[in-house]
Order: structure tokens, then sequence, then C-alpha cells
């Protein structure tokens, strides 16, 4: 028997899966509330909220795990700097030049805070790719020595793998040679953690995980993974695809490095976040530099290590993506909160997963569907035994309904690995989600 909210369903299996005990990391709403919207929550004024349902009533976006569309507030934000607020940051000493710095660094504040960080540990990337290429290059470059090992999973998103298969042949050409470890998924779309098990050693230095599989749409249980690598080995998490959707508290989470984009959380493009744990800064070299740091005194090259900021962020910001952050933050706590999002959230997913069921011939991918979850987190993925997927997305398209399929950002895509991926936020209605399903009812 599974202890855990998100697991209560028996299904045929592995012992594995019969022994798996699941927690969810992060906050855990209790069962009940899993499945229930509040009350106070009303789609139609979320909807009001996005110039783009105004204009476009009928299309329906079904591609938020790729990017959120914006409210009216982010967007003025950046308009209102583009216009009227243009200036640098930390260059000038006259007043809108200050203000806008004493802007940005709240900004960092409030970032900060979201994840349960402090601001010193937070800097500001071009988005969650730049985040996890730099965790790479400036802790592996700096630290890893030949025989040292970092865990990944294959199946995890470009983004999170690359990195270090580029660091790996880089090293490689300076004589260092390091070894990258998978790690599996269960068949059910979450990590095996018998393969995190096996694969660890005493030469593992880190393990990059994601939190929520962006294909598969389940949570990671993290704080299980910390259990079993211990304090030694580092986690570095992709959060792309909980950040904004749940609380993400670092924490809580116990990791020493997480990466996100703001755009998969209602900001501009442009921006991401990387959150560095405080004891680590001492152990990163900058990757890229000039201006806007602060050189290190003595005779060679160095970057104060005093914030994740000092060390990592050189030139020029995205000053209006990183304002709209914030805007972002503030968009959540107009709605009700990251609570009302994840409630929100896993009640769609639950609505998708049991809609689509009815669908004759459907099968799913790994995700809610097989792993008995009474949770989710926006994401279903399926296809059809006779159907191609790119087809399918071609006549959803004709129908004005826009979702993702193709490769998905994954390394190894196998024959058949494709799927149609559904991914809502918090402004999809049910209403949306019941035209899908006459959609596909109608042509398969
Ligand atoms: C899990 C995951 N990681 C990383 C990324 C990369 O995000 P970005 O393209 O914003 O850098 C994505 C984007 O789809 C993602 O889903």
């Amino acid at each position: 028997m599974r202890a855990s909210p998100c697991r209560s369903l028996s299904l045929p299996g592995s012992e594995v899966l019969m022994t798996k005990k699941r927690k969810v990391s992060g906050a855990t709403p209790p069962p009940d509330s899993c499945a229930v919207e509040p009350q106070a929550f009303s789609v139609d004024a979320v909807r009001q909220l996005f110039p783009v349902f105004q204009r476009e009533p009928n299309t329906i976006f079904f591609d938020n795990a790729a990017t959120t569309q914006k409210p009216q507030t982010v967007i003025d934000v950046v308009s209102e700097f583009l216009a009227y607020e243009c200036s640098n940051s930390a260059r000038a000493a006259y007043a809108r030049s200050t203000k806008l710095s004493a802007r940005l660094e709240e900004t960092r504040a409030r970032v900060a805070r979201f994840i349960g960080a402090t601001p010193e540990t937070v800097c500001f990337t071009s988005g969650a790719t730049e985040s996890l290429n730099l965790v790479a290059l400036s802790w592996g470059l700096a630290n890893l020595k030949s025989g040292d090992e970092i865990m990944l999973c294959l199946q995890d998103h470009k983004s999170t793998v690359l990195p270090w298969l580029n660091l790996q042949s880089t090293l490689k050409q300076f004589g260092i040679e390091i070894n990258i470890v998978p790690i599996r998924l269960h068949h059910e779309g979450d990590y095996e953690l018998k393969s995190i098990r096996e694969a660890l050693s005493d030469r593992t230095r880190l393990i990059a995980v994601s939190h929520v599989h962006h294909l598969f749409g389940l949570d990671m249980e993290i704080g299980e993974i910390r259990k079993i690598v211990g304090r030694k080995v580092l986690i570095s998490l992709d959060a792309s695809q909980s950040i904004g959707h749940r609380p993400v508290n670092v924490r809580r989470l116990n990791v020493d490095f997480l990466s996100f984009s703001g755009h998969k959380m209602f900001s501009s493009n442009g921006v991401g976040v990387l959150y560095v744990r405080k004891s680590l800064l001492g152990q990163l070299k900058p990757v890229i530099v000039g201006g806007g740091m602060t050189r290190a005194p003595g005779s060679e090259f160095s970057v104060s290590p005093q914030s994740a900021a000092t060390l990592l962020e050189a030139g020029t910001q995205n000053i209006p993506a990183i304002l709209s952050l914030g805007a972002a933050l503030d968009f959540i706590e107009s709605i009700g909160g990251l609570g009302v999002v994840d409630r929100r959230l896993s009640a769609l997913t639950r609505s998708l997963y049991s809609k689509l069921k009815t669908l004759p011939g459907i099968d799913f991918s790994p995700g809610v569907d097989r792993c008995g979850c009474h949770r989710g987190f926006g994401i279903v993925s399926f296809r059809f035994e006779h159907v191609s997927t790119s087809d399918l997305a071609f006549l959803l398209e004709s129908e004005d309904i826009l979702v993702r399929t193709g490769d998905h950002c994954l390394t190894t895509v196998q024959d058949g690995d494709d799927y149609v991926r559904v991914s809502m936020h918090v402004y999809t209605s049910e209403a949306e989600i019941d035209r899908l399903i006459e959609v596909l009812r109608s042509n398969i």
C-alpha cells in the first residue's frame, strides 16, 4: 500500500512500484484538496486579465509547458520601461538609473522569497537553459576531476542533460575524463529510485534532475533522492515545469542549485533564475565576465564570490524582462497565490485525464495514467494507435487548438516516443477541455 496522496490506485506491475512510497516534494496539500476547485476562483475573471483571450477567444492554448500567455500587467511593465523608464542599471549616478537598480534588487529579493532563498543566492539569467548551463560551467568546470561522476536521466529535457555532455567533452580536451552515469525513469514516468541507488558511488559529485517532467507531467521525488544521495552529492534541480505551478522552496527541497525560466510563469521572455546554495558560492568561477563585475584584489584574475550576482551576472541584463518577473509574481498573488494555482491545475489535470480516458484507442504516455496519482501538474500526453501525432496536431490546429508534438526536447527520441502533449495553466477552462474531447472524438 502506498501512503502518499499521489499514489493510491493499485496498478499491476513491478515490485518497485509496490514498495515505492511517494511523497510530493515542496508543499503537499491534503488529498481532498487536490480535486476541489476553490469557490472564489473565476476562470472568466482570470481570462479577462489576458489580452490574447479577448482578441482570440476561440483559440485554445494547450502549450503552456512551452510558455504561458502574458497578463496585461506584465505587458504594461515591459512597455512602460521601454517607453518612459529606459536607462541602464548599476552604471550611472542619475536618479532614473539608481531607482532602476533599486527596483531590480527589489525584484531579486522578491524572487528569492518566492523560492525560500536569500537575495545573495539568486542571479538573473536569460532562462532555464542558461541557468542549467551555468551550473555545469561555473561549478562543474572549476571543480570536477578525472573519475568524478555526474548522474542524470537521458529522458529529461535537453537543457537538463546536454550541459553535462558538453562539459564532459570540453573537459576531455584538457585531459580530464568525467563519467556521466545515467539513471532511469520508472515506467510510471518518474525516476526509478532503485537506479539512483545503483548508480551512486563515492565518485558521484552531482545529480541533475527535474522537478516535474516536461512530457510526462509527474512530480519527481526530490526528498527521496536527497535521502538516497546524502548531503555530499549536489542536487541541481530544473524547476522549469513546477515554478509558478506550485510552491517551490529550495530549503524544503534541500537542493544546491535551482533553475527556471520566467516565461513559463507569465513573465516576459528573456529572464531566468539560478539559485546557488550560499555555501557553494566560493566554489564557482564566473563564465562570462565584463561590465558590472568587480575584480577581486590580487594578481590573479578573480571575481568576488559575495553573491551569485557578483559571480555570474555580467554586462547589461534584460532589464524589462526582470521587471516583468516581479509583475508575474504580483499576478500570481492577485489570483490567490500558488495554492490556488496548484489546486486548479490539479483539478484540470484530473478532469482532462478522466475525459480523455473515455476515447477509444487512446494510449497515454507514462504520467498520470500510470502512476495512479490523485494530483496533476497540468500536463497530459497521449497518442492514438492509427493516427500520427503530427497529423493530429495539424487537425487540432485547424480547430484552433494548439498542442505540442515532435521530439519534445528529448535527447533520446526513439520510434514511437512521439505524443501529443496537452499542457494547461490557471486560465484553462473546462469548456476548452470539452472542446478538445469533442474534436478528438469526432476525428479518431
Ligand atoms: C524541463 C525543462 N527544462 C528546461 C527548459 C528550457 O527552458 P528555456 O527554453 O526557457 O531555457 C524547458 C523548456 O521547455 C523545460 O521544459
